[in-house]
């Protein structure tokens, strides 16, 4: 790979899309994870001429529209296995604005192509055949060996800011109908932190991959602990942390692929979520909440109306229950509410347009048991 073409990464505009596609270049379009061919760079020029000898009507759609390198979260290379083969995967997360400009570009661009610029030569251009709302995207070249992708990844220099969880016990000393059986909402919680090992525990019980699954890009992992239409996991959850053994306090964001925490703000925000949560006292005492979310569209896409009515909260309440019942058997208490304000909690999330919040979990030590 011949690196002097990718150095200005910065003048990357991102593309990605679903789809159709030009001699090697390969595209598999799913609702939220797009797998683009990736050649050689050092050959564009070739390929570019491929591309408009096969393409009549290319043009460049949103050249505006960019989402610069500052704007990639995490990068990470993937082994994934398709009918039978191996291959390699670039996986790149944008931050809240890069998905933003992902989203907002993808959804202008719906019918057209957009094009992948690296150093000034165009890279790619796909077609878009849908609005990409989630800020992951994955390229793939087979003729590009791991050492290829890793010096890529240096020179763009971002590295993997990840923390990764403890792994998730999978036995227990409580019973599932003990669990059940004492199973509160509980509301008063000592000043007391709570392990890693048990906010993993929690997360896991949440939203875990528990069935790895890496080549239906729609599942972002594979199969979970809780179940949902379609497999089609609309939830996120955010952790705002303010007394965790081991962690800094702040806001995080749960990425189940990995079983992983990504930061995003570094300060404890637990009185800002109590104000939005109408001053319930539990929100701020609490050591960690969780709050989900839902981005509506990955299930509505499928599902239409029904998916809104219905669907989205049906799959909320499994994964809710399972922390409830996860938290009950790790001697620790929990509290759901939904009782907060859109618009103060969107705010504070830095939740992008289309994702809503749906429901927060304090969690914590009980004062007392009851
Ligand atoms: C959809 C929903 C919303 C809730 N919102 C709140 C809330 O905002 N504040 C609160 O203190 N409890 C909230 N709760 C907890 C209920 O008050 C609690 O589940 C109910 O009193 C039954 O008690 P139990 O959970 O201990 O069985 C909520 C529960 C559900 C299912």
């Amino acid at each position: 790979m011949k690196t002097k073409l990718i150095k200005p990464v910065i003048a990357m505009f991102f593309l990605f899309v679903p789809i159709t596609f030009f001699g090697q270049m390969k595209i598999t379009h799913t609702d939220t994870i797009l797998k683009t061919g990736w050649y050689n760079v050092s050959n564009q020029e070739t390929v570019f001429k491929r591309q408009l000898d096969k393409s009549s009507e290319f043009y460049y759609i949103n050249p505006e529209v960019k989402v610069p390198v500052e704007q990639f979260e995490e990068l990470r290379i993937i082994e994934n296995e398709y009918n039978g083969n191996k291959y390699l995967s670039l996986v790149i997360r944008f931050n809240r604005n890069g998905t933003e400009n992902w989203s907002n570009a993808t959804k202008e661009s719906i019918g057209k192509q957009m094009a992948l610029i690296i150093d000034d030569k165009l890279v790619s251009a796909p077609r878009v055949n849908a609005q990409i709302t989630t800020g992951v995207s994955s390229l793939y070249n087979p003729d590009y060996s791991k050492e290829d992708l890793e010096e890529l990844l240096k020179l763009i220099g971002i590295t993997d800011k990840a923390i990764y969880l403890p792994a998730p016990q999978l036995d227990g000393l409580v019973s599932v109908e003990k669990a059940l059986h004492d199973r509160r909402s509980r509301r008063d919680f000592q000043d007391k932190e709570i392990s890693l090992e048990n906010l993993s525990q929690i997360l896991w019980s949440a939203y875990g991959i528990t069935f790895p699954i890496n080549d239906i890009p729609f599942l972002r992992g594979g199969l979970r602990t809780a179940p949902s239409a379609g497999g089609l996991y609309p939830l996120e959850i955010y952790v705002a942390v303010g007394k965790v053994h081991g962690l800094p306090t702040g806001l995080y964001k749960y990425v189940p692929d990995g079983h992983k925490l990504l930061s995003i703000i570094n300060e404890d925000i637990r009185s800002e979520l109590c104000i939005a949560a109408i001053g319930q006292p539990m929100v701020k005492e609490a050591p960690v909440s969780i709050v989900y979310t839902a981005i509506f569209s990955r299930t509505t896409d499928k599902y239409g109306q029904r998916g809104r009515e219905r669907y989205v909260c049906i799959d909320l309440g499994h994964s809710a229950e399972n922390v409830y019942l996860q938290v009950e058997s790790l001697g620790l208490g929990t509290c759901a509410s939904a009782a907060f304000s859109d618009e103060k909690m969107s705010t504070l999330l830095q939740l992008p347009k289309d994702e809503e919040p749906l429901y927060l979990m304090s969690i914590g030590h009980n004062k007392r048991q009851d």
